[in-house]
């Protein structure tokens, strides 16, 4: 379980007082409806909403992946960040300071490593710099001059020179006070058994990396005219995450442009910004992760693709399309024929040109679709059949009638087939793709339909279990008459008798159990705060017959009693009172009842 170092009073006094409409309505469109508050969830990709906010509660939902919790799991999960981050921003919000608190030993070693990278990090940083202005540094200053930097742009990115020698940077490191050891690690200088310590970059033009706060976390060096290998990057590092930063990321976040534009090098970037296109970025010489579109979609602007022209650069543009896609955020590809990258594009044809080609720039659909096309022989009728095929199929990935009806109309006048054709063909390729669609839902309505399913017994028994807890967590009934009916082996898994406990305890201590609250308990246990979230969905509806509450949550019970024996008649070598005794109760299950007045 988790175990918080703050008491559980001042996590509660930080949770109550950040009202999480606020804090979630700030990151996520809401809207009212009903009780409720209603949003696309940013936590998987979808389109109608299915993210339920509840004032009442204090918690959030998702209908459509499950995601729940309170207001410090939505920002853990929404900023990734760890607890202790997220209760201090919390804390500052609401204005309550926290007190220095002491951290564990794994906590100051973690801690301390990162800050000891980040501090070798910057101090490399300043003497690349520093360098590059030196009489040492003459030739690579001349290679970004070549390159046509101005040195506003060298200064705005930090740009610098490892020098041509061992152990330069090894030295000053030293002369700061940074052990073997820590220098091992943050990847900038190497030890050999036989050389000693060598610095990694040597005679490079170094581009310092930065995080989102525009602090360093590791440095890519590109050799001065040819050679292999022309970029050479820092190892990953407890800091330096390859698949979760992108270079330029620190400037591009705060462009008045309403899109990124995303590259392959350092070098188009730097290009990029220089000519005003400030919100341009790159992946730091690694394909585009899940991780990438994450932080795009944060930020929630439209991504235009600017790869390389050559084959290389469509077979990433091929790549990165559907990752952004599942992560919902629209993409467009910008052709820059007949240059190579972007960087090469604004150095012959200037920024006003390149501005036409982001207003040009080819919706992802219709751009994979020429990329698929090339792929057949249009002359031969069998693949001219397969092409038609494969976009059919393709078509499906868009859900909403809507918009592949749309995309389906632009793709065929793109390559003169007949819609009609294509609609058949497309409903021919099967509903393979088309999941129901999870229309938001109303609270009451779900409930009322998960509800009357468990006590038909055809949903599992995690929902009856649910059911119950629910009724536990906020029916009338105190915590021992609830202990006295249900049993904690009555829940069908660990997680479920956890919370069961944490509810009893809660009701013991406080006399009743707030929803959010009790997610205080499982703030670094996912699975805990969804379940917890999950089971506070479950209200019943005002509306029904006290009579009916009661038999709906007798029903459920007995379904849990009623498996909870099986599963324990089932052990092997049960001693006959045992046995007896179990049989007994299974007999007798059909009269339990939770009455009129626990409800
Ligand atoms: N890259 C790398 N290692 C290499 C080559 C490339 O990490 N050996 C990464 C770098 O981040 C580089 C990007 O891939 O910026 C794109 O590579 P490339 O297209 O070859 O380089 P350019 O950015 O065009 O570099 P330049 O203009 O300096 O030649
Ligand atoms: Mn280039």
């Amino acid at each position: 379980m988790f175990m918080p170092y703050y008491p559980e009073e001042l996590i509660e006094e930080v949770r109550s007082r950040n009202d999480i409409v606020a804090v979630v309505g700030s990151r996520v469109k809401l809207t009212r409806k009903g009780a409720n508050y209603f949003g696309c969830c940013p936590f998987h990709n979808e389109k109608t909403p299915s993210f339920s906010v509840s004032p009442g509660k204090q918690m959030y939902y998702c209908f459509g992946c499950g995601a729940g919790g309170n207001v410090l799991t939505f920002l853990m999960n929404y900023e990734n960040i760890g607890f202790q981050e997220a209760l201090t921003e919390l804390a500052g919000r609401a204005g309550i300071t926290l007190p220095q608190r002491e951290m564990t030993d794994d906590e100051r070693e973690r801690d301390s490593l990162r800050a000891r990278l980040l501090a070798m990090n910057s101090e490399a940083a300043k003497y690349y710099y520093y360098l590059l202005r030196q009489p040492a540094g003459r030739e690579g200053l001349a290679y970004f001059e070549r390159r046509g930097l101005s040195r506003e742009t060298m200064r705005r990115f930090g740009l610098g020179y490892a020098a041509n020698s061992y152990d330069g940077l090894y030295r000053y490191l030293k002369s700061k006070g940074f052990t073997d050891e820590e220098l091992r690690s943050s990847g900038l200088v190497r030890f050999s058994e036989q050389k000693g310590a060598r610095d990694y970059f040597r005679d490079r033009d170094m581009f310092p990396i930065m995080d989102r706060s525009s602090r360093v976390i590791g440095f890519g060096g590109r050799i001065l005219g040819s050679g292999e290998p022309k970029y050479l990057n820092s190892p990953e590092t407890p800091l330096f995450d390859k698949g979760r930063n992108l270079y330029g990321l620190h400037l591009a976040r705060s462009s008045r442009r309403e899109y990124f534009l995303l590259c392959e090098g350092y070098m188009d970037v730097i290009s990029m910004h220089q000519a005003g296109f400030d919100c341009a970025v790159a992946s730091l010489g690694t394909s585009l992760t899940a991780g990438h579109a994450q932080l795009f979609k944060r930020l929630g602007k439209p991504v235009i693709l600017c790869y390389d022209s050559d084959t290389a650069g469509v077979k990433a543009a091929m790549r990165a399309i559907p990752i952004l896609r599942e992560a919902g955020i629209d993409s467009r590809v910008l052709n820059m024929r007949p240059y190579k990258d972007p960087d090469e594009f604004i150095v012959h044809e200037g920024a006003e040109a390149f501005e036409k080609r982001i207003a040009e720039a080819e919706n992802f659909f219709l751009f994979e679709s020429d990329v698929w096309k090339s792929g057949f022989n249009l002359q031969n009728p069998a693949e001219l059949t397969a092409f038609h095929r494969k976009l059919a199929e393709e078509l499906t990935v868009f859900t909403e009638t809507m918009e592949r009806e749309n995309y389906l109309k632009a793709v065929c006048e793109r390559h003169g087939i007949s819609a009609e054709h294509m609609r058949g063909l497309v409903n021919g390729v099967g509903n393979r793709r088309y999941s129901a669609e999870i229309v938001a839902p109303d609270l009451d309505e779900l409930t009322q339909e998960s509800l009357s399913r468990a006590g038909k017994g055809q949903t599992g028994l995690t929902t009856a279990a649910e059911i119950i807890l629910c009724w536990a967590a906020t029916g009338n009934a105190p915590a021992e008459r609830v202990a006295e009916l249900i049993r904690e082996e009555d829940m069908p898994e660990p997680l479920y008798r956890e919370i069961y406990r944490q509810i009893l305890q809660e009701k013991r201590t406080r006399g009743s159990v707030i929803p959010a609250a009790l997610i205080n308990r499982f703030v670094e246990d996912e699975k805990g705060s969804k379940l917890v979230a999950a089971v506070f969905s479950k209200t019943l509806k005002d509306e029904m017959l006290p009579a009916e509450k009661s038999r709906l949550l007798s029903e459920n019970w007995q379904r849990l009693r009623r498996e909870a024996l099986k599963t324990a008649l089932r052990s092997e070598g049960l001693p006959a009172a045992q046995l007896q005794q179990l049989v007994r109760e299974l007999a007798a299950v059909p009269s339990l009842k939770i009455e009129e007045y626990d409800l």
